[in-house]
């Protein structure tokens, strides 16, 4: 039984749940200007979309239309996707949670807004918490500090992804501080350098976690894979 994660830039990621492949907001290079991986080259049996901006979604309909993978979303970004044509789809929204053949998902909340590409609404915008193998994997989805990532905490992670990079989510400091909340075993950063706009020092930052947490950072390169 593995669980692993690989990080393809932004706030893209692959996970392979002993054999089943879940990707999480499809942006690959093209598209995404840190990505080295085309959307071409990936397979998916899921996807995770947290919310409907464009770098996090823009990829999701080419993977889902080639791979026939089931998109894991909010309601109003299922309607979007089965609209384009696309209907392996499982809606969720916030708070709720749901048993799949890998896991559980359970879809958190997230502070941040949610427009799809085409000015459609997408609703609200989310985390998830996966139970998958025993382990507790929170996705933080783009959001701001939160003190209620206590209560996603309380559930035990053994993982937290989140998003460093401040401007559009949570800086380095408020990354910092969410740690408190959710004291995951380890802290995996995203959303960061992908453009000038959202620079972010990653090790410095991990330098921070090692000195004032209990929490180890990974500090993943880009198509780098770290097992649980
Ligand atoms: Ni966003
Ligand atoms: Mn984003």
């Amino acid at each position: 039984m593995t669980v692993s994660i690989t990080w393809h830039g932004h706030a893209t990621f692959s996970l392979d749940i002993n054999g089943t492949k879940v990707v999480v907001d499809p942006f690959f290079a093209g598209n995404n200007p840190v990505a080295k991986t085309a959307v071409t080259a990936v397979d998916a049996d899921f996807i995770l979309q947290t919310h409907g901006h464009s770098d996090h979604i823009v990829d999701t309909l080419p993977l889902a239309q080639r791979t026939g993978a089931k998109v894991i979303s909010n309601f109003e970004i299922m309607t979007w996707i089965t609209g384009q044509g696309h209907e392996n789809c499982h809606p969720m929204n916030t708070g709720g949670g749901y048993n799949f053949a890998f896991g559980r998902v359970k879809m958190t909340p997230a502070l941040h807004s949610s427009g799809l590409p085409d000015g459609t609404y997408g609703g609200d915008p989310g985390g998830y918490l996966l139970t998958v193998d025993g382990l507790q994997i929170y996705l933080a989805g783009d959001t701001a500090l939160f003190s209620d990532m206590a209560l996603i905490g309380a559930a035990g992670l053994d993982l937290a992804v989140l998003p460093i990079g401040d401007n559009f989510t949570m800086g380095p400091a408020d990354a910092l501080a969410a740690l408190a909340y959710l004291k995951p075993k380890v802290v995996i950063p995203c959303h960061y350098n992908t453009w000038p706009l959202i620079a972010a020092d990653a090790e410095a930052w991990a330098d921070q976690v090692r000195q004032e947490t209990d929490v180890q950072p990974v500090v993943l390169d880009i198509d780098e894979t770290y097992e649980l």
